[in-house]
Parts: structure tokens; C-alpha cells; sequence
């Protein structure tokens, strides 16, 4: 299949590209290395530096290399900034996406997979969280990724499109070659990682949530677990009926942040230095997937899924790339 990677440089589109091209198909990537690294994509994969937002682009790399499915996971994804630039998360998460559907609407391209977020849940009232829970998104990030499904829905309907959207919890980890490289860094793993490496202490936002230990559930999935969910989803975007399925991509499992310390005390042999703060604004106490779903459709489940793996396959990329990809 040739396969359009949208965000192919960055963390979670890199390590899809690999699993791609290890299963045999043709990529092309196109990313505009806002926050992604050309370093990141592999030698032989066309590389293509713009915006999805870019009709002029996407028309003719989708014409000249005759793509026949998408995996859109190109986004702006930092819900802090998301709050204070709302703006150009519409532009980018929502306006720029529907660019690409409409240029996959005249290409005739009708097969997507999106890059979706736990984020489009908010608060969830029931845990684990089931795909037909109440979309209500409480950031403007989770409504862009709310706002996207919506129009992908409609494009689906419109020009018989085959899409999956897949709503992403905590992914972690790396592969042998990429790994997660992002400035500013909010996710707890490579956080941790870095208070190791410093010596600086991190902080745990709260310690007061009504979850067993005080602090915050989160369900981690590997991010080659779910680089093995998009290969399965785009093939199945081949067969199934015209319309959009929605997924939830999880371990199904939930671990509090204590238990991640714990689990990265384990492996470093010694305490992760870190200091209890107050819990941020809109965290909920627990997001944890029901991955029932994407378990039957796409005949996939997490193979890796400790926390041993995650944070030692991260602290082994991060060890191979102490300045990350520009070093
Ligand atoms: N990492 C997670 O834990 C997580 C969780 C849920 C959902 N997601 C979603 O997964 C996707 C990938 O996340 P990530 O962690 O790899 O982020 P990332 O920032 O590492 O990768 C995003 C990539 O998209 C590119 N990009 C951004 N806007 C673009 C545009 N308009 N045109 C072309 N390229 C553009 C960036 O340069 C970058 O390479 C995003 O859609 C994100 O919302 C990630």
C-alpha cells in the first residue's frame, strides 16, 4: 500500500513509519517539523516539509505518488498551549485538517486513520472509558480532536470514505531508532527520565485524588504497540463499510504515578528525586481505556505492556541520543 504519514517526524508518526516500511509498504511523509525532526525519518522514506494545510502540496504528492491511504498524525498536541492559543489550534488540529480532506476528496483517497486523544472524553463519568462514552472535551486541544472526528465523520459520509479514528491514552516507550524528543516535554515518563539524568527533583501534580494511592491513574501504551494498531487500522480501512469507527488505543490498564516511580526506582536501582505540588487544572483523577473494541476489530493487543518496558526502552533511546535528535 502507499501510504501518505502526515507528522511522520515526530514521536508516534516515526515509529508507524518504521513499522510501515518494515511490513513492506511504500511511505511518504509530510511534516511541517514544527515540533517533529527530519532526523527522525528513515533513510529511503520520501520526506516532504509542509502543512496538511497546504492544498497546492498535498494535491500533488498525492497525485504523484498515486497515495492510496492516509495516517494523519500530524497535530499540535500541548494542552497548556492549547489554552492559551486556542487560535492556532483551530488552524491547525481542525482548519488545516480539513484541508487534507478536501484534498483527499478530489485524489480520490478513501482510506484515513486519525491520531485522535483520550483528551476528546474530558472528565470521564466511568472507568475504563468505552468508545460511545459522552464526548466532552474540557480544553481546547481535546476539542480540536473532537472537531476533526466530527468533520471526519461528515467527509466519510460525503465521499464514501473507510476511516478509523483512534483515540490515543498515555503512549510511552520508544523503538531502537526513535523516541520522544519534544520541547517543552509535559509527559511523566520522559519527565522522570530527565529529573534521573539531573538530579533536579520532578513534581507530582497531587497527591489528593481519590484514586488508591493519591495521585493520578493513567493507562501507558507503547508507542510500537500502537505503531501496530495503525498498520492493522489501515488495512482495515481496505475492507470494512464506508463510515468512521472509533477506537480507543490503551493498555486497558491503569497505573497511578506512584506506581510509575516505583516501577522506574526498579529499574534505575535508586529513588526518581521528585517533590509533591499541587494538582494541575483539569487533570482528571483517572483515564483508563476499555480497549475491548480495538482488540476485536483490529485483532490487536498490547504486547508490551509493562512499565519496565516502557521506561527502559526510553531510557535506552534517550541514553543512545543524549541531546535527542539534534545532538
Ligand atoms: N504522544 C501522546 O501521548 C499522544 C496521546 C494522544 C494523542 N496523540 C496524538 O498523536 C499525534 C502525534 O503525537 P506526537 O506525540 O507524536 O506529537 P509530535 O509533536 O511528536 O508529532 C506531531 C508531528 O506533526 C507535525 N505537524 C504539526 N502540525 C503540522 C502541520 N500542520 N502539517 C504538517 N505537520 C505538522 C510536527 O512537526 C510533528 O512532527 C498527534 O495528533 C497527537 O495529538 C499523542
Amino acid at each position: 500500500m502507499r501510504v501518505l504519514v502526515t507528522g511522520g517526524a515526530g514521536y508516534v508518526g516515526s515509529v508507524s513509519v518504521e513499522r510501515l516500511v518494515e511490513a513492506g509498504h511504500e511511505v511518504t511523509v509530510l511534516d511541517s517539523l514544527v515540533t517533529g525532526h527530519r532526523r527522525a525519518v528513515p533513510a529511503g522514506v520520501e520526506f516532504v516539509a509542509g502543512s496538511v494545510g497546504d492544498r497546492a502540496i498535498v494535491g500533488l504528492l498525492l497525485r504523484r505518488r498515486a497515495i492510496e491511504a492516509v495516517l494523519h498524525c500530524a497535530a499540535r498536541s500541548l494542552v497548556a498551549e492549547s489554552v492559551r492559543e486556542p487560535a492556532l489550534y483551530e488552524r491547525e488540529n481542525v482548519v488545516a485538517g480539513e484541508a487534507l480532506l478536501a484534498g483527499l476528496g478530489d485524489a480520490g483517497v478513501r482510506r484515513f486513520v486519525f491520531s485522535s486523544s483520550a483528551a476528546v472524553y474530558g472528565m470521564p463519568q466511568q472507568v475504563p472509558i468505552t468508545e460511545d462514552a459522552p464526548l466532552r472535551p474540557i480544553n481546547p486541544y481535546g476539542d480540536t480532536k473532537r472537531r476533526f472526528e466530527v468533520a471526519l465523520e461528515r467527509a466519510a459520509a460525503g465521499a464514501a470514505m473507510r476511516a478509523v479514528t483512534l483515540r490515543y491514552f498515555n503512549v510511552a516507550g520508544a523503538s531502537a531508532a526513535n523516541g520522544e524528543d519534544h520541547d517543552p516535554e509535559t509527559h511523566l515518563i520522559p519527565t522522570l527520565l530527565g529529573a534521573v539524568e539531573s538530579g533536579q527533583p520532578m513534581t507530582v501534580f497531587g497527591d489528593d485524588y481519590p484514586t488508591p494511592d493519591g495521585t493520578a491513574v493513567r493507562d501507558y501504551v507503547h508507542v510500537a504497540d500502537l505503531a501496530d494498531a495503525h498498520l492493522a487500522a489501515l488495512e482495515l480501512t481496505a475492507g470494512v463499510d464506508p463510515g468512521l469507527l472509533a477506537l480507543n488505543l490503551g493498555s486497558g490498564s491503569g497505573f497511578s504515578v506512584r506506581e510509575v516511580l516505583s516501577a522506574a526506582d526498579a529499574v534505575f536501582g535508586r529513588p526518581v528525586p521528585h517533590v509533591v505540588g499541587p494538582r494541575r487544572e483539569g487533570d482528571p483523577p483517572a483515564l483508563v481505556a476499555s480497549n475491548q473494541l480495538a482488540r476485536e476489530a483490529l485483532g490487536w493487543s498490547p504486547r508490551r505492556g509493562t512499565l519496565v518496558e516502557m521506561i527502559g526502552s526510553a531510557w535506552a533511546w534517550r541514553q543512545r541520543h543524549p541531546s535527542g535528535y539534534e545532538g
